[in-house]
């Protein structure tokens, strides 16, 4: 699909709807799209190529686009091979083509193509111009957004800011869909580590008049900037969005699914949105979306092997590493002979900066007692105040 964005300004991306797994792990149901852009100004430059399954077609796609005229740059933001992969097939068609990219960049190019890539290079630093005519472009670096040589351009002709990885979500451009859901589990999962670098990039690009956003996956937002640079804001410092509780259950033989739930209830009783996921046949990153989402967390977990449920322990692994922080916790475990899951849970939590678990705990002996639902009341009034 080639797309006038302006009349200098084209997309010439692609969508995949033949993908199972992003990044080999994300399921993305409704696709991807790797977006590339094209500016046809006195200079002509490509803005990131495409995922290697669809070099053919975004080759074709951009020499129609051209019109007959040839590429002076090609613009590398982001070198991960889902938009970096059709360089050397670029640079085999246009070997007069400068590609611009910074230091860290061509580091990359070198690493990742196995045959050399002898196009000229410009070597851009932060804040470098890169000027096409009308269009200056100024290079805004943005360090593990989601990689190291990640950058933005921000052009000031159109007051566009090319954003990479920043601002996109999973789902093709044909889906039907909201952007939040599917951006807050993009965003969550694949940048959600590195908030304060994205912190860093908003510092920046709060000195900039965006007219719209352009990133490397996802639609091209063009309406109410302030809402989606809130949601950015809001999410890199890892706030909530909702006074929620978020359950997460990890059961065996469903006893601990019950007592999940159980939970639920005591929790809507008092008025408080609830959202139980669970851990063993749910979406996994969408339930650690959600878990950043919601205010506080009541984790529920069968013992096993004298430890933790592994789907329970792949959860909390998973939350560690995106840098889960700031919520209160509470325990729910199930033991039969010897319970474990309760010591395993609090360890992983221990290593999770501000957290605070909640003393007040649930002890399962199999199936949930009367007993227990007192200790999910004692569970809830400690939580919730
Ligand atoms: Fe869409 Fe970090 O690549």
């Amino acid at each position: 699909m080639i797309e006038k964005i302006s009349d200098t300004i084209r997309y010439i991306g692609v969508d995949d709807r033949e993908i199972d797994l992003f990044e080999s792990q994300y399921r993305v149901e409704n696709g991807v799209s790797y977006n590339s852009y094209l500016i046809l100004d006195e200079s002509v430059a490509v803005f990131d190529s495409v995922d290697g399954a669809f070099c053919a077609e975004w080759m074709a796609r951009l020499e129609e686009a051209l019109e007959g005229r040839e590429p002076d740059y090609i613009v590398v933001l982001h070198m991960e091979p889902d938009h970096s992969a059709c360089l050397s097939c670029f640079a085999e068609k246009y070997p007069k083509a400068t590609i611009v990219g910074n230091a860290k960049t061509f580091n990359m190019i070198d690493q990742f193509f196995a045959e050399p890539i002898t196009s000229p290079r410009l070597v851009v630093k932060e804040g470098d111009v890169l000027d096409l005519g009308k269009h200056k472009l100024n290079f805004v670096f943005a360090p593990m957004v989601h990689w190291p040589e990640a950058m933005l351009a921000y052009d000031s002709y159109e007051k566009r800011l090319f954003s990479a990885d920043a601002f996109g979500k999973f789902g093709a451009l044909d889906c039907d869909e909201p952007w939040e859901a599917e951006a807050r589990r993009y965003y969550y999962n694949i940048v959600g580590k590195y908030g304060a670098n994205v912190q860093a990039l908003l510092k920046k690009a709060a000195g900039l008049d965006i007219q719209s956003i352009l990133p490397l996956h996802g639609p091209i937002l063009t309406e109410n900037i302030g809402y989606y640079v809130g949601k950015y804001d809001q999410w890199s410092k890892y706030e909530a969005e909702s006074d929620g509780i978020m359950i997460a259950y990890a059961s065996i033989h469903g006893n601990t699914a019950a007592a999940a739930h159980e939970m639920a209830d005591v929790l809507r009783l008092r008025g408080v949105e609830v959202a139980v996921y669970d851990l063993c046949r749910d979406d996994m990153p969408e339930a650690v979306a959600e878990a950043f989402r919601l205010k506080h967390l009541i984790l529920a977990a069968s013992s096993y092997d004298a430890g933790l449920f592994p789907p329970m322990e792949h959860f909390l692994m998973r939350l560690k590493s995106k840098n889960y922080q700031s919520r209160r916790v509470g325990i729910i475990e199930n033991g039969t002979w010897a319970p474990s899951a309760g010591k395993v849970m609090r360890a992983m939590l221990e290593g999770m900066k501000g957290i605070e678990i909640c003393e007040r705990s649930v002890l399962i002996k199999s199936t949930c007692k009367a007993e227990n639902r007192t200790q999910m009341e004692d569970m809830a009034e400690a939580i919730l105040n």
